[in-house]
């Protein structure tokens, strides 16, 4: 039988335990700080630390409670140990190393990015052999050639600047919605043009082809959405919020299929997972799911829930390591708050 891994989540502002045997996912519970930040406008890392050390253990017994298992039942700690805030990161890990500990059990701690593709697993099945995965979030929009989950993870591209979900959120607050304003943009965008304005699709020249091929950049972008309400303004004319929000989304979910796209035809990748928070983007999906259509690649992405962070995505890569036996991490691995890409397992 696989072995049962409890994974912790606690890289940012959610708190989340799971524990998951094989692919199959027993119980998932998440607690989020979100409210407590909201009125800052932004995540506060005090605030979200303090958060966690108090969520911990109530969401560890209730991620037990509600898969019918008791802690010893429990054959491995999963943590994701980076990236992310330290503070936030240092309670995870801490609960893992005390877990792991007293258990006498493997501790794996494993990268964040990389558990935002891996859940995939608990809902469509095992990966082909070969998959292209784009990770995008309020903290991170990367590319990722994942030959084994476990093993073999390339880092193809990410952002040079600004994340895909922090672009999102940054024009949300220029359009006087609340924060965080990704799904705001995205549900205001319904409503407008996505063809009214010819907002720029950064790094898709051919001379950007050499170096960033696959890399990403919406910093540009987000000025030139500032740049235009403001002269829309200037003009004494009322800024068209939808068409704004609609053109933009547009320009975003293009790059980011475009590119990805690119990666799957020169990689000779059937398989296309898309995973993090911003990929509850509507915008993306449905470029994302037409274009694959399309190019004949056959698209898989987790249902919201799983996209948001949460216990299952750690539980699921911690699986994924145990169960290929790899060497777990010592008891003295520290956080890593900008664990590279390809750093499956510390
Ligand atoms: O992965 P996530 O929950 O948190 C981290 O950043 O780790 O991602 C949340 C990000 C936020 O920037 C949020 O505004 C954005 O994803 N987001 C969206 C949508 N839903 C969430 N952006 C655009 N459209 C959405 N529907
Ligand atoms: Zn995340």
């Amino acid at each position: 039988m696989d072995p049962l891994v409890l994974g912790i989540e606690s890289t940012c502002d959610e708190t989340g335990v799971a524990l998951v045997r094989g692919n199959e996912l027993l119980a998932d519970v998440v607690a989020s700080s979100m409210d407590e930040h909201a009125r800052f406008g932004g995540i506060v890392p005090e605030v979200a630390s303090r958060a966690h050390l108090e969520a911990m253990i109530p969401t560890i017994e209730e991620a037990l409670a509600r898969a019918g298992h008791s802690l010893a039942d429990v054959d491995a700690i999963a943590v994701a140990s980076g990236p992310g805030l330290v503070g936030s990161l240092t309670v995870g890990v801490s609960a893992a190393k005390a877990l792991a500990l007293g258990l006498g059990k493997p501790l794996y701690g494993v990268n964040h990015v990389i558990g935002h593709v891996a859940v995939d697993q608990l809902v469509h099945g095992e990966f082909p052999e070969r998959i292209m995965a784009l990770v995008v979030s309020g903290g991170h929009t990367s590319l990722l050639l994942v030959n084994d989950i476990a093993t073999d993870v390339v880092e193809l591209g990410h952002t040079l600047d600004d994340a895909a979900g922090e672009a999102f959120d940054k024009v949300g607050r220029l359009l006087g919605l609340p924060y965080p304003g990704g799904p705001h943009v995205d549900k205001l965008a319904h409503q407008g043009n996505p063809n009214a304005i010819a907002f720029p699709r950064a790094l898709t020249k051919a001379k950007d082809q050499a170096r960033h091929a696959y890399d990403f950049s919406f910093s540009g972008l987000k000025t030139a959405v500032a740049r235009w309400v403001e002269a829309c303004e200037a003009d004494g004319r009322e800024v068209p919020t939808a068409d704004v929000a609609a053109s933009f989304a547009a320009a975003v979910a293009d790059v980011l299929v475009t590119k990805t796209i690119q990666a799957c035809h020169e990689y000779g990748v059937a398989t296309l997972v898309v995973g993090g928070g911003f990929s509850a983007n509507s915008q993306l999906r449905e470029e994302a799911t037409a274009r694959c259509a399309e190019a004949g690649i056959e698209i898989r992405i987790p249902p919201i829930r799983f996209c948001t962070d949460n216990g299952a995505m750690i539980a699921a890569l911690g699986s994924a390591v145990a169960t290929r036996g790899m060497t777990p991490s010592a008891l003295s691995i520290g956080v890593d708050s900008s664990m590279p890409l390809t750093t499956v397992l510390v």
